[in-house]
């Protein structure tokens, strides 16, 4: 998979973002749009030519990655749901996954988006790259589009009718009702959400299309994949899945919302480790939001605690972290709070995880009519003017790119109570210290055991400077606030460069693992020439190694663990890998006992 550690993601709602096409506007029911943009469940006119115009002012926001909302042609009624007449400007009611919705794109024609080359959307993958950005489809595999009320499903192969919902006989579709017990897997996973038609995924037919479709996307350009609704189906479709697109296109990067899922939910952390993707960590945002925007008695040991938890996953590094999205109302429609909302987004930005910022987060964007649930979270994107938090953004993302403790340290815990918490990232003589304060009054921490060097360390968002000694620093912080204090080295070079992991050996205080293997690089089988590795979490360790002359052979190591005095070999078969000739890997090792 596609590092995306380095990257920061910005999800925008494309309907809700910007008009760069007015043309687009009406679709084939009339009633679809709405111009005044005060009926939240119509099309308010945003496009892909709107995203394209507005990437200056993403990048210039440091994102290096967009995630659109889904793009697939969707059904042209307007329908009855609950008394509500709704459009699918949203792009969750797909009837065509191999054409683009003709709400989003310049011509006609460009629907046609697998026969053309110069479509929009072609267009806008073709800018993202030339700038250095990844583009991040929003894909739906559990379901197409509603056939309750008036809706009558149909499914359609690039224009051709495949099937229709009402004459399915169980070919394409499952029938077996809504779900009624939310706590019941299987039903979650074979039934209907809000009367969206939902797939059999035992149909040869259905997963043919399906992933057809997806590796046209990705022959397009598409560099990563946010998956919806994964926990609406069985484990065994996704693992096939993945394993399809990786073999199709081996450098994807791919997540998926398993809604509330997070590290107390252990069905999706089954997931995220079993499935072949990552998932959003909906337990840091309940987390950062219940201490920065309901202001919880637990505060930040409550997200200390979430983190303490980071062993569970095999790699908590790329789980995709963020605090609003589409689904939640946003910080702001929950408490008005721009200096705590600020917190909760910068730590973010530093915290393990790929960071996604919401559409308009930095514009302080949020409307809270319903208490800013759905789909008050989605308002027509208010400024793209430079904001001081849009440039506080910029900075971290910046840092992000640049800083290997960033990307790729664990979560070190160095003081925490409710109000405050200070925690470092550390990884190959790189760190960064975090300090936050949710409190009105300015404190001062006296902390240890920091991994910046002796001297003084300046505070990256402009606090006071401070003086490291033997590990030992003051701390000053502000009221609401949070000052990042930085020291990037750079990772060692070689012709190959290897970041090696090892998930699933518990160690306690003061142990350390190291890799030993019959590369001269992993010391040659020489105990006292092995490479100690970096902890990541109580689970998991790893390092970077610049490969020479083993590059392009295959290798053969095994990790071991100091603890007793002695060195604990693993008892399995130790591990095999190729080295690449040149260039970077990650190698995601299991311990083997
Ligand atoms: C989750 C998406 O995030 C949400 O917005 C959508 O309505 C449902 N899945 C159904 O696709
Ligand atoms: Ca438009």
């Amino acid at each position: 998979m596609r590092d995306f550690r380095g990257d920061t993601i910005y999800f925008i709602v494309v309907d809700r973002f910007f008009d760069g096409n007015p043309n687009n506007n009406q679709g084939k029911d009339a009633r679809d749009f709405d111009a005044s943009r005060t009926n939240f469940w119509k099309y308010w006119g945003g496009d892909l030519r709107g995203v394209i115009d507005k990437l200056d002012y993403v990048q210039k926001l440091g994102a290096s990655a967009i995630w659109l909302t889904p793009v697939f042609d969707q059904i042209d009624e307007v329908i009855e749901v609950g008394g509500q007449q709704m459009s699918a400007y949203h792009g969750y009611w797909a009837k065509d996954f191999k054409r683009l919705d003709q709400h989003l794109v310049d011509r006609p024609e460009d629907v046609r988006v697998f026969s053309r080359k110069d479509t929009v959307f072609d267009e806008l993958v073709t800018s993202m790259h030339a700038r250095g950005m990844q583009l991040v489809l929003d894909i739906v595999c559990n379901h197409s589009n509603p056939h309750v009320g008036e809706a009558r499903c149909e499914l359609y192969d690039d224009g051709e009718l495949l099937c229709r919902y009402d004459e399915d006989n169980g070919a394409w579709f499952h029938h077996h009702g809504g779900v009624t017990d939310w706590n019941d897997l299987h039903q979650v996973q074979s039934r209907d959400l809000c009367g969206l038609a939902d797939f059999n995924e035992e149909s040869f037919a259905y997963r043919s299309y399906i992933k057809t479709s997806m590796k046209q996307w990705l022959d397009k350009g598409v560099d990563a994949f946010r998956v919806d609704t994964v926990k609406h189906m069985p484990i065994w479709f996704w693992q096939e899945f993945t394993g399809d697109m990786d073999v199709h296109k081996p450098d994807t990067f791919m997540f998926g919302e398993w809604f509330q899922g997070g590290v107390w939910d252990p069905a999706s952390v089954e997931f995220a480790n079993k499935s072949g993707m990552s998932i959003l960590d909906f337990a840091w945002r309940n987390s950062v939001v219940a201490a920065l925007a309901s202001r919880s008695l637990g505060g930040f040991k409550d997200v200390a605690a979430v983190v303490e938890q980071d062993h569970q996953f095999r790699d908590a590094t790329d789980l995709v972290t963020f605090i609003d999205n589409h689904d939640l109302p946003r910080f702001l429609s929950i408490s008005d709070d721009p200096a705590r909302f600020r917190l909760a987004l910068l730590m973010t930005m530093v915290a393990r995880g790929v960071p996604c910022i919401y559409y308009g987060n930095e514009q302080h964007l949020h409307c809270d009519t319903n208490g800013g649930n759905d789909p008050f979270n989605r308002p027509m994107m208010s400024s793209f003017e430079e904001t001081p938090l849009l440039r506080d953004l910029a900075k971290l993302a910046a840092l992000r790119k640049r800083s290997v403790a960033v990307q790729r340290g664990g979560m070190r815990t160095k003081w925490v109570d409710p109000d405050r918490w200070v925690f470092t990232r550390a990884y190959l003589g790189s760190c960064v210290a975090i300090a936050i304060n949710r409190t009105d009054q300015p404190c001062e921490l006296e902390v240890t055991g920091l991994e910046l060097a002796d001297g003084r360390h300046v505070d990256l968002l402009g606090g006071p400077d401070i003086e490291v000694r033997s590990g030992q620093a003051k701390l000053p912080i502000g009221p609401r606030a949070i000052a990042i204090y930085e020291q990037t080295r750079a990772l060692p070079e070689g012709r190959a460069v290897v970041e090696i992991q090892i998930h699933g050996i518990r160690t306690a205080h003061g142990e350390e693992v190291l890799v030993c293997g019959d590369a001269s690089e992993l010391g040659a089988w020489d105990l006292s020439r092995a490479v100690t590795l970096e902890w990541i979490d109580h689970e998991t360790w790893a390092t970077t190694i610049p490969f020479d002359s083993s590059a392009g052979r295959e290798i053969h190591y095994k990790f071991l663990v100091k603890r007793h005095g002695g060195s604990h070999r693993e008892t399995g078969p130790g591990h095999h890998r190729h080295v690449p000739a040149k260039g970077r890997d990650t190698w995601r090792d299991q311990w083997r006992s």
